[in-house]
């Protein structure tokens, strides 16, 4: 497990590399850097990149049953949350975040400007008393179906075919997303919204924040479809940030995939074995 002491001068490093600076902030050599595995890969901006990011409890809540999601993490894992907010183009949250939280999505705890904010909202249902509607922070851009023609006065409604399950595909909304130069995305919530991103395998990295806390009861950061063998659990290569208040489990999905990929399914190797 790596410790993550974020100083002032790793942080204007990272923000000078976030802002494709030809010459970044350099560090000192005495300067302890194992922390920036956990944000280089955003902050470099090589390639598009999406991260999601779960805040949640020691037994695995990321909310109380009634949705009180305020303060799950702690200090420091605030701090991460609004840091790779600083370093992404745009952040996705789906319409239930908005309707249970009301969240602006700025970064107020560190330093660094504020991504674009993306509602999946297909149904048009965001309330308009919405805070981000109007705060006058960054632009608001809401993902609706083609058949849903809510409108929201000064901000950008994207309609994106609706799929034979009701819903948009989290490709069209990446691809909407890329068209406007917005390539490195946080998606931030809730468990459905961040589900459907894994589940279309959509997701580099997954940022499971731990906070030492009990809920007892209340929804998981993420439902995926039902397994019955363990043996099918997804096992990715993970990284282990201590940050403080927070332990941050950094998952490599994109690894995971590409090795689903190139070997072959573990039903296949067994039926081919007892053929
Ligand atoms: N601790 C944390 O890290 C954290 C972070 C964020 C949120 N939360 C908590 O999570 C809870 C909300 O999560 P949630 O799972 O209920 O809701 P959610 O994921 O925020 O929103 C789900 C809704 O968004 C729309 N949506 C999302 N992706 C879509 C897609 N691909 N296609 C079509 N529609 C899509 C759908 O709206 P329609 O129903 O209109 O179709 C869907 O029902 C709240 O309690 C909040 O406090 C916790």
């Amino acid at each position: 497990m790596q410790s993550v002491r974020m100083t002032e001068e790793l942080w204007q490093h990272l923000l000078s590399l976030r802002e494709d600076s030809i010459d970044p902030v350099a560090l000192p050599e005495d300067v302890d850097v194992s922390c920036l595995s956990l944000y280089r890969p955003l902050a470099l901006r090589e390639r598009p990149f999406a991260l999601a990011q779960v805040g949640q409890s020691l037994d695995g809540r990321i909310a109380t049953p009634a949705g009180d999601a305020q303060n799950v993490s702690g200090s420091d894992g605030i701090a991460h949350l609004h840091r790779c907010r600083a370093l992404v183009d745009a952040v996705i949250v789906g319409v239930g975040t908005v309707v249970a939280d009301n969240p602006s999505l700025s970064v107020r705890a560190v330093r660094g400007r504020s991504p674009v904010r993306v509602v999946v909202d297909c149904n048009g249902r965001m309330p308009e008393r919405a805070k981000m509607l109007h705060d006058g922070g960054t632009p608001v851009l809401v993902m609706q179906a083609d058949d849903a023609s809510r409108r929201y006065d000064a901000h950008e409604v994207i309609r994106l075919p609706r799929q034979a399950d009701g819903g948009l595909l989290p490709n069209d909304i990446l691809t909407a997303l890329a068209e406007r130069d917005l390539a490195t995305v946080l998606v931030e919530g809730g468990a459905r919204t961040i589900s459907r991103f894994v589940d279309a395998q959509l997701i580099d990295h997954l940022h499971v924040s731990v906070s030492p806390i009990i809920i007892g009861s209340g929804p998981a950061g993420i439902r995926l479809a039902p397994i019955e063998r363990l043996s099918e659990a997804r096992r990715p290569e993970v990284q282990i940030y201590n940050i403080g208040t927070d332990i941050v489990f950094d998952c490599n999905l994109r690894a995971e995939a590409r090795q689903q990929t190139a070997l072959p399914k573990r039903e296949d190797i067994l039926m081919a074995n007892t053929a």
